[in-house]
């Protein structure tokens, strides 16, 4: 048996199967789970198409899926509210939604950065992560996890990640303040920070073809990492297997972050 088996859950962030809440899925299905997903609302319904196909690789034919964009409270509600009303209680929630304006991602303009572009990026990429962990004390009467996805950049400056960077770690901070506060509810919440993957929010980033080339260099196991071994540890903090566990973010980036020179 797998060690999700009998977990229900949501998802939140595949835009296609490259996105890393798409190799998280991959990983939970495999080790059994069933999971629920959300899209990016848009008006052609591209989003979800996308979002819809991409599931369907993995063998789920006809997935719950719900439009919601983080930004907004109300679509947060309707996925809560629905999950309530059509499963009683959830076992996990996978953040792995992150946004900011490009324009302000290039090397070296992050001293441009207009409050307009700070506060969508800390709304949609860190503010989100508190939104769902309020939400999750009415869909996990028994307990549960969370996770979320972050990057390095949040630590250290990394160039061209700008705004991001800000963004992550009021995440990774967020992600401790939630665990205080959710603990005593045994809900659980961690981050994992992993290494640099070629999605869509990816290309947006500045100079990421040379992090790309850097990771390899500089990284302790001398190469990336596959979206599976984040799959892989985001299935260890969403099963029983990490029920001590709480308030960490975990590294999963080949030893990239304890390198030095
Ligand atoms: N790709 C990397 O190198 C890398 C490395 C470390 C961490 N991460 C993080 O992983 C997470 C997933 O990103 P990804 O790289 O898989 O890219 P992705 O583009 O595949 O996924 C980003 C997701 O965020 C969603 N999104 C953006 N704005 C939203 C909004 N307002 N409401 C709802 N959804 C919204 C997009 O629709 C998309 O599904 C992000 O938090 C990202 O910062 C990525």
């Amino acid at each position: 048996m797998g060690v999700m088996e009998g977990k229900r859950g949501v998802v939140f962030g595949i835009a296609n199967d490259r996105s890393y809440a798409w190799y998280i899925t991959k990983q939970l299905v495999e080790a059994g789970a069933e999971c629920c997903f959300t899209h990016l609302p848009d008006e052609k319904g591209k989003m979800e198409r996308r979002c819809r196909s991409a599931v369907q690789e993995l063998g789920i034919d006809e997935p719950w899926l719900q439009p919601c964009d983080v930004s907004s409270d109300d679509d947060l509600d309707a996925v809560f509210d629905k999950l309530k009303s059509d499963f009683g209680s959830i076992d996990f929630i996978v953040h792995s939604v992150a946004f900011a304006d490009r324009a302000f991602l290039q090397t070296g303009n992050f001293h441009t950065t207009t409050r307009q572009a700070w506060s969508q990026a800390l709304e949609i990429s860190a503010y989100s992560l508190l939104a769902m962990g309020q939400r999750s004390v009415g869909v996990m009467p028994e307990g549960g996890s969370i996770i979320s996805m972050t990057y390095y950049g949040g630590e250290k400056v990394i160039p061209g990640y700008n705004i991001m960077g800000i963004a992550k770690a009021a995440l990774e901070h967020t992600t401790r303040y939630l665990a205080a506060d959710l603990g005593r509810q045994a809900i659980r919440v961690n981050t994992i920070s992993g290494g640099p993957l070629r999605t869509l929010a990816a290309s947006a980033v500045g100079g990421i073809a040379e992090m790309f080339e850097h990771q390899e260099r500089k990284a302790a196991l001398g190469r990336n990492i596959a979206g599976e071994e984040v799959g892989n540890t985001a299935v260890y903090l969403l099963s029983d297997l990490s029920t001590g566990v709480t308030g960490e973010t975990i590294h999963v980036d080949a030893g990239f972050s304890i390198v030095g020179l």
